[in-house]
């Protein structure tokens, strides 16, 4: 029998994650399918026990249930304890498991897609929201300094003491960055849904930085803003998304498909 896979969300029309996960299905010879499905926003955990009693074997879980699915969550692998936030479920005998792979996707796009070397380097990261907090924990781990900086500095200083353990970590307004200069700098805010603009002083970007925006679809007002000041690499996150889903079907069918002829028929 066929094994079935859903992404939650809501909304959900425009996701990706069905495309790729059938290519990946094609590519790696396993009896699959996945489909999108728009849960209520009032009633994610109800369609989630509907699936598992249904058979499903796993789903991706995206805005803005991360952090429903966590706490839905029988088990949770290290990632998800660590982010607070689940976006991959796997059903198993009966059980629901969570992790999350968002992490490891940026990390795998950054470095081996975009062939940018993460160590010793300084990151800044926007915004502090659950899209913020699914990435931090891989960027300590690949060695990096990290400034939060969001415009409720709360929020900030809530992730910065969270994650204080793991490695060097500043909670910043966008009025503290005037002056500061970064290798990377990762838009994890909502802004480029708005387009909008996250409040940036000129000069952020060190010789060599990334600018990498976590969105995918157009160029943001921040991707814009990055070039204007002169960041040598500037990236949207199509790449991560491709890349968390590599993991996810790994997590899932115990083999990691080839994401580059994915992610370029993608970009075509
Ligand atoms: P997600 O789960 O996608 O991260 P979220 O929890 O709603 O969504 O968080 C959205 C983040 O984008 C927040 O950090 C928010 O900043 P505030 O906490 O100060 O509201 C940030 N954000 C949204 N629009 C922004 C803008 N125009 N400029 C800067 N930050 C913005």
């Amino acid at each position: 029998m066929t094994d079935r896979y859903a992404v939650i969300g809501n909304p959900i029309s425009h996701s990706k994650s069905p495309l790729i996960h059938r290519l990946f299905a094609e590519q790696t010879g396993q009896d699959m399918s996945y489909e999108a499905i728009e849960a209520p926003l009032d009633g994610f955990a109800p369609t989630i026990r509907r699936l598992r009693d249904e058979g499903y074997k796993g789903c991706n879980v995206t805005v803005p249930f991360k952090f429903e699915a966590y706490a839905l969550c029988d088990q949770l692998g290290a990632r998800a304890r660590d982010a607070k936030a689940v976006n991959t479920l796997l059903f198993q005998d009966g059980k629901i498991l969570g992790t999350n792979t968002d992490g490891a996707g940026l990390l795998s796009d950054i470095e081996n897609n975009l062939g940018f070397k993460l160590m010793w380097k300084d990151a800044l990261l926007l915004g502090a929201g659950g899209a913020a907090a699914g990435v931090l924990w891989p960027l300590f781990n690949a060695g990096l300094g990290v400034d939060i900086a969001n415009r409720t500095l709360d929020k900030a200083q809530v992730l910065a003491e969270q994650f204080k353990g793991a490695g060097t970590v500043h909670a910043r307004t966008y009025e503290d960055l005037a002056g500061r200069k970064y290798d990377l700098v990762i838009n994890a805010t909502s802004s480029g849904l708005k387009d909008e603009l996250p409040p940036l002083p000129e000069g952020l970007f060190k010789p060599g930085a990334l600018a990498y925006d976590m969105m995918y679809g157009r160029e943001t007002p921040f991707m814009a803003f990055a070039r204007k000041q002169g960041a040598a690499l500037v990236s949207d996150g199509l790449g991560m998304l491709v890349e968390q889903a590599a993991e996810a079907f790994q997590v899932w069918r115990g083999v990691r498909p080839d994401t580059r002829p994915v992610l370029e028929k993608l970009r075509t």
